[in-house]
C-alpha cells in the first residue's frame, strides 16, 4: 500500500474532526486520493501522506534546514524528553484516556517529533495524533518520518479541526489562537502550552547578542493570556541543562529563530565550542474551557 493510501485510509476512519477551511463544511476521503467539502472544495492527499488544506500558499521563515536541525536536537540529543514526559503525565492525570477514540491535535507542530515522542510516552493505543502547521517543510518531513498519524498543513487561527472534536491540544513554543482552540476542543478537553522561561537557552542567547531584549525573554504577557482565555489547572516549570557537544551546538543554532538576527562571526565562535551545558527552561501550562464543578457542598 502507498504512503498516500495508507495516509487516506487513516484520515477517513476519523474525517468527521475535519472541515473544509474554505466554507467550514464537512468532509469525506474519495477514491483514497482527496479529502471533499460538500460544496466540493478539493484537497489532495500528497506521495508523503500530508495533506495541504490551506486556502492560499503562505510564507514561512520557518525552512527545511531548521525543521532538520529541530529533528535531531529532539530525537538525537533529547534535549526536550522531561519535556514530553511532563506532558504525557498530566494528559493521563487531566484527561480520562479511556475515551476512545482520544483525539490529540498539536497546533504548530513544525516537523512532528514532539507529537509523536509524546503519543509514545503516553502509550495509550487509542490516542490519535493530528500534527497541523501552516509550514509545507515542516509537515511534509513530519509525514515522510511518521505514518502512523495524521498530518495537514494548515492555519491555526482558521483550523481546518471540526468544532468539539479534540480531547487535547497541544501547543508548543508556537503562536496560540485561543478562540480557535475553544471551539475545537470537546467540553472537558485540555490545552497544553509549552513557553519559554527567562532562561531558556541563555547560554546561546548570552553567546549571540548584546542587548538585553534578546538576552532575557519574558512569559509573563503569555501567561496572562492564556490564563484570560482558559480555566488554568496546573502549571509545571521545568528547568535542567544537558551538555550539548560540538556538532549538537551547530543543530541548537540552526534550530532557533534567534540565529536569524544574529552576528555570524559569533555563530561560528559559539558552534566552534567543544561543548556548552545548555538551559532548558520551560513552563507548561495546563487548562480547560470551563472551571471544573467543585464538588462536596450542598
Ligand atoms: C518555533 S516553531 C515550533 C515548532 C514545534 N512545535 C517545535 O517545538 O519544534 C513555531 C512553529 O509555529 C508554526 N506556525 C506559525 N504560525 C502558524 C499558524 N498561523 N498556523 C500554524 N502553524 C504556525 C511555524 O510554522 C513553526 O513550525
Ligand atoms: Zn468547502
Amino acid at each position: 500500500m502507498t504512503r498516500k493510501i495508507k495516509s487516506a485510509k487513516l484520515v477517513s476512519e476519523f474525517v468527521a474532526a475535519f472541515r473544509c477551511p474554505l466554507c467550514k463544511s464537512s468532509m469525506r476521503v474519495v477514491d483514497f486520493k482527496s479529502l471533499i467539502c460538500s460544496k466540493n472544495h478539493t484537497f489532495d492527499f500528497t506521495k508523503q501522506g500530508y495533506v495541504n488544506l490551506m486556502p492560499h500558499p503562505a510564507n514561512s521563515h520557518y525552512k527545511k534546514e531548521l525543521f532538520e536541525a529541530r529533528h535531531k536536537i529532539i530525537k538525537e540529543s533529547n534535549l526536550y524528553t522531561f519535556v514530553h514526559e511532563a506532558i504525557a503525565t498530566s494528559i493521563k492525570e487531566y484527561m480520562d484516556v479511556s475515551f476512545k477514540p482520544l483525539m490529540v491535535a498539536d497546533v504548530g507542530c513544525g516537523e512532528g517529533s514532539h507529537l509523536q515522542r509524546i503519543l509514545d510516552e503516553c502509550k495509550v493505543s487509542a490516542m490519535t495524533g493530528v500534527g497541523l502547521d501552516i509550514s509545507k517543510e515542516g509537515i511534509a518531513m513530519a509525514a515522510k518520518r511518521y505514518e502512523n498519524l495524521i498530518w495537514l498543513v494548515g492555519d491555526l487561527a482558521k483550523s481546518p479541526l471540526e468544532d468539539q472534536s479534540f480531547h487535547v491540544i497541544l501547543n508548543i513554543l508556537s503562536p496560540a489562537n485561543y478562540k480557535e482552540f475553544k471551539r475545537i476542543l470537546v467540553e472537558d478537553g485540555l490545552v497544553i502550552k509549552v513557553v519559554p522561561r527567562s532562561n531558556y537557552l541563555k547560554e546561546l542567547r548570552e553567546a549571540l547578542f548584546d542587548n538585553n531584549e534578546k538576552k532575557v525573554y519574558k512569559n509573563d504577557h503569555i501567561v496572562s493570556l492564556f490564563k484570560k482565555h482558559l480555566h488554568l489547572l496546573d502549571v509545571f516549570h521545568l528547568c535542567y541543562t544537558k551538555n550539548l557537544n560540538n556538532v549538537e551546538l551547530k543543530n541548537l543554532v540552526q534550530m532557533t529563530p534567534l540565529a536569524w538576527s544574529a552576528d555570524k562571526e559569533r555563530m561560528d565562535a559559539f558552534i566552534h565550542r567543544d561543548s556548552v551545558e545548555i538551559t532548558v527552561d520551560l513552563d507548561i501550562l495546563v487548562g480547560v474551557k470551563t472551571a471544573p464543578m467543585i464538588g462536596g457542598s450542598e
